[in-house]
């Protein structure tokens, strides 16, 4: 992507940014997994470092290549990728959670393959509640000048359910998405309204996921000390 001269506004700066979509395993062979590529999450590292900032990618099954500067941590499960992000976001300046983190893993993982008997009916799958990282970070704030950011797709009422999650979770920015047939997983482009815990509403039109990574950075360092 053709960039112009950036501004170094997030040098000295430290990030966490997760990306990707957590695996819940069953058994050795299979998971519990979503459709989350990490493109986002991606393009949200690549901005920081070309803007100065010292980035620590936390990336789940994504399979993308290390974007080039940042330092990048690999994690499977939802557990695994909060020990990660937890232990980075100690001395980070901002956190932003764009992996789609499995809500429930399976209760129990089998350590041989599942088989199927002839003539039975497969077993259910118990499924317990995965910990919310946003909320953790953001409730606990390992430094009080911390920015927290959340990403969320939503179907439905796409405002109101942003605003009460944004609310919920306790994060500073809110990226929602509006997921639906038209938009699609794995794409190269995005469109998203920011909300902010101060009542603000950025609009990012349908283009490259780089520019509304650009755009989540002006608001962030806008709020930086
Ligand atoms: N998230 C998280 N830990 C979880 C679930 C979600 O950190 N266990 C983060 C995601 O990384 C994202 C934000 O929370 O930044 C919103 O995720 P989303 O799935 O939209 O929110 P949920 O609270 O899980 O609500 P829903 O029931 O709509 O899935
Ligand atoms: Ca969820």
């Amino acid at each position: 992507l053709a960039r112009g001269p950036v501004e170094p506004d997030l040098a000295g700066r430290h990030v966490v940014i997760s990306a990707g979509g957590t695996r819940e395993p069953l058994d050795p062979v299979r998971y519990l997994g979503n459709r989350s590529s990490g493109k986002q999450g991606y393009a949200l590292a690549r901005t920081a470092v070309a803007r100065g900032a010292r980035v620590t990618l936390v990336e789940a099954n994504t399979g993308l290549p290390d974007p080039a500067g940042a330092d990048v941590l690999h994690a499977g499960t939802a557990v695994q990728l909060r020990e990660a992000v937890l232990k980075a976001a100690a001395d980070a300046d901002v956190v932003v959670m764009a992996a789609a983190v499995a809500d429930f893993r399976p209760a129990e993982y089998a350590t041989g393959k599942i088989k199927k008997k002839d003539g039975q009916e497969p077993a259910p799958i118990t499924l317990v509640r995965n910990p919310d990282i946003l909320a953790e970070v953001a409730g606990e704030r390992a430094r009080p000048e911390q920015i927290v950011v959340g990403f969320a797709a939503e179907t439905d009422n796409v405002l109101a359910n942003g605003r009460e999650k944004l609310r919920r979770k306790g994060c500073d920015l809110l990226v929602v998405n509006e997921v639906g047939e038209r938009r699609t997983f794995g794409s190269e482009e995005n469109e998203a309204v920011v909300l902010a815990a101060d009542g603000g509403e950025t609009q990012v039109p349908y283009g490259p996921k780089e520019a509304l990574a650009d755009t989540v950075w002006d608001l962030v360092s806008s709020r930086l000390g």
